[in-house]
């Protein structure tokens, strides 16, 4: 019973100090970012219009990435297929990791085209680097990027994709906005993210997001970015497509 009453207590201590938390504004980027100290042990406690941001997966996890049954899993094939890719075009694969998904890419659009494969990891820069040299794929090039952006030219993409890493930006407005620049007009942005809504997913929360969020956080005021659809071909994820169109003026 004792311990029970001390159980109880602590849970309406913690639950006091949730209600009573203050998050602090991160003002240095107009007050788009607020830290709270309560969170998700997954979470780096910074929040983005009320959805906390994870942490960045480190270049230990590329054995992860490299998994057989991600095939069966993700149904990458699906993925590529939803992309409308075609040969020649320009695309990036921003937070491009060991480089799955640059190496699916680069084989469907064809020597003509190219594509950019930014990280800020150059541990996975060098393992992308190694996997396409012993695979004979010469149209990727390797880009660093920092984590405001990735450090593409202006107007000189027709896609940039973002599998499983949008949620991991620490900086996301940031990072779109850029992404938004580096996109020709009419070129598109797609964001493959795990289904928050299917608790089914087995994937920790702060790795999910929902349509609803990345709708509203590709909405945001500023971003040159219209919805143009949601393709859910895919058994975890969705492939949430915009498209780069003329700013609008106040
Ligand atoms: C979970 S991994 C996904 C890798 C790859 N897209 C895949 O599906 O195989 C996330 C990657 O995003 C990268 N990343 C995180 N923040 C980034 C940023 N601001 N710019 C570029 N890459 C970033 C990480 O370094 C990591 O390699």
């Amino acid at each position: 019973m004792r311990i029970l009453l001390i159980c109880l207590s602590l849970v309406s201590a913690v639950r006091c100090c949730v209600a009573e938390e203050k998050p602090v504004v991160d003002e240095t980027s107009g007050g788009r970012y607020e830290f709270r100290e309560f969170h998700d042990p997954n979470g780096i406690g910074k929040f983005y219009l009320d959805r906390e941001i994870a942490r960045v997966m480190g270049h230990q996890g590329i054995s992860w990435l490299e998994r057989p049954e991600r095939e069966e899993e993700e149904r990458l094939t699906l993925l590529i297929k939803a992309l409308k890719l075609k040969p020649g075009m320009t695309v990036a694969d921003i937070g491009a990791g060991s480089g799955v998904i640059t190496v699916l890419m680069a084989r469907k659009i064809g020597t003509d085209g190219k594509v950019m494969a930014v990280d800020i990891q150059p541990e996975m820069l060098q393992a992308l680097e190694r996997k396409c040299k012993g695979l004979m794929i010469d149209n990727v090039q390797p880009v660093l990027g920092t984590n405001r952006t990735p450090n593409l030219d202006e107007n000189s993409l027709d896609l940039a994709i973002m599998v499983d890493v949008y949620h991991e930006f620490d900086f996301p407005y940031e990072m779109l906005s850029e992404i938004a620049k580096s996109l020709k007009p009419g070129g598109r942005v797609a964001f493959v993210e795990y289904r928050k809504e299917d608790p089914a997913v087995p994937i920790k929360e702060v790795h999910k997001m929902s349509e609803a969020q990345v709708k509203k956080e590709a909405s945001a005021k500023g971003l040159p970015l219209e919805f143009v659809e949601n393709v859910d071909t895919l058994p975890r994820q969705h492939v949430i497509i915009f498209r780069k169109v003329p700013v609008e003026s106040d």
